[in-house]
């Protein structure tokens, strides 16, 4: 298909859906925003490959700059995996964690821009302020696979399952133990099951205000 014939096609697309939708319902915004919360705690109840997948299949369209997308992800779900993961983890993740149907650990490439021409094509050239300067790459790759954590997060409780992201673990000790031989580094972790709520230990901790953090100038 030509560029010209996808770009019809798309825009087609774009048309049809917002005729048939305007607004998520009340229910689709307290299952991703509202009454979303942080699970500590899991059903006793797998979480499938092809659920993943499609947890992927959704969160990959999450915009980032330049297209660059240099999240990777590891679902660490085998007993074995877990076994390793367990020593990286803080004191207060390690139940929780090895509870967990899976975790996915959230890296970014630092390689990223090695793809440039295929993902950023209009632009190819824009690769090279990132090959010349790694601590700017670092930088940009940290900040993009960030916003695609949330995406994560977000696409997660799509697919109606939970999410307990966690910060609290030795990135250091991850890398060697899950990334070595690659240019990645990790950025968080993500408990991804069905939440038990009895791990939901107290009601929503406060959230500010539009006026007291936005101001529209
Ligand atoms: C990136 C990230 C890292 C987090 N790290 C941890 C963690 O290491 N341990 C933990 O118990 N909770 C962790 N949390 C959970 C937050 O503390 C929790 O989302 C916050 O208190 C608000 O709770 P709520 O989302 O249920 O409203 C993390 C959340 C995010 C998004």
């Amino acid at each position: 298909m030509s560029e010209d014939q996808a770009l019809e096609d798309a825009r087609e697309r774009i048309t049809d859906y917002r005729d048939r939708i305007q607004h998520l319902d009340e229910n689709s915004i307290a299952l991703l925003f509202s009454e979303a919360r942080n699970h500590n705690w899991w059903q006793n109840k797998d979480v499938s490959e092809d659920q993943l997948r499609e947890i992927w299949d959704m969160m990959k369209y999450g915009s980032t700059s330049s297209n660059t997308q240099p999240a990777r992800l590891i679902f660490i779900r085998s007993e074995k995996a877990k076994e390793r993961l367990k020593p990286c983890l803080a004191p207060s993740n390690v139940d929780k964690t090895m509870a967990a149907p899976v975790t996915a650990l959230l890296a970014y490439d630092n390689d990223f821009h090695e793809d440039f021409a295929q993902n950023y094509p209009v632009r190819p050239e824009m690769a090279d302020r990132f090959r010349n300067d790694a601590a700017v790459a670092e930088k940009f790759a940290f900040q993009q696979s960030t916003l695609q954590g949330a995406y994560l997060i977000m696409a997660i409780r799509a697919v109606g399952l939970d999410a307990g992201a966690m910060g609290g673990f030795n990135a250091d000790l991850a890398d060697q133990t899950f990334l070595s031989g690659k240019n990645w580094k990790s950025n968080f972790l993500c408990n991804i099951g069905y939440g038990d709520l009895e791990g939901i230990k107290g009601p929503r901790l406060y959230r500010y205000d539009f006026d007291e953090v936005c101001t529209v100038i």
